[in-house]
């Protein structure tokens, strides 16, 4: 059967954290769907389109890579794709007390939901979107944590 999993996120904006474990993640499946949500509880600095084409152009030479945006329940999501499960990068205790929190939450809406856990690359221990849109407002360098793209994007964004 083929192995389908979803990457679920805001990505606001999409960071080299987020891409190591993209890259990580393409290696073990057949098919992984990076799934930009609309409902995330955080004020946004890309709309969701915008944060969906800036996924979009960092994966463009992932063969199996797919990206999509949705709205609503993450569980949703997974079952349309018929996806075996999830992926979620964890950098820390903290990340991880509140992604396991929403692993059993999403596993009691749905039975068949599984989340796979993968640890975070060493460098990447402490780059977050908020820290990577905090640092372009105060004027600091942020090469080390996303692409030329994205960065330009967001220069272009807080301009
Ligand atoms: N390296 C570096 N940074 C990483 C990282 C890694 N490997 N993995 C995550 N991060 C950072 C991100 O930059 C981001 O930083 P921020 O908090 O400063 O924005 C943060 O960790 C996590 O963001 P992201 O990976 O984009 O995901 P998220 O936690 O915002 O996504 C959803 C949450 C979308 C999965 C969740 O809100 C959801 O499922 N929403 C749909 C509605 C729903 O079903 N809700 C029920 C859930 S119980």
């Amino acid at each position: 059967m083929k192995k389908v999993a979803i990457y679920p996120g805001t990505f606001d904006p999409i960071t080299n954290g987020h891409l190591d474990i993209i890259q990580r993640a393409s290696k073990i499946v057949d098919e992984l769907v990076i799934a930009v949500a609309e409902d995330t509880g955080k004020t946004t600095l890309f709309t969701q389109k915008e944060r969906t084409e800036l996924v979009e152009n960092e994966v463009k030479n992932l063969a199996n890579v797919k990206v999509a945006s949705f709205s609503g329940l993450v569980v949703n999501f997974f079952k349309e794709h018929q996806a075996t499960f999830v992926i979620r990068g964890v950098r820390t205790i903290r990340d991880f007390e509140n992604e396991f929190n929403m692993a059993i939450v999403n596993k009691k809406l749905f039975e068949n939901y599984e989340t796979l856990f993968i640890p975070a690359n060493e460098i990447e221990q402490f780059t977050s979107s908020t820290n990577v849109r905090t640092l372009i407002k105060l004027g600091a360098n942020i090469d080390n944590y996303v692409s030329l793209q994205v960065k330009n994007a967001i220069l272009e964004k807080v301009k």
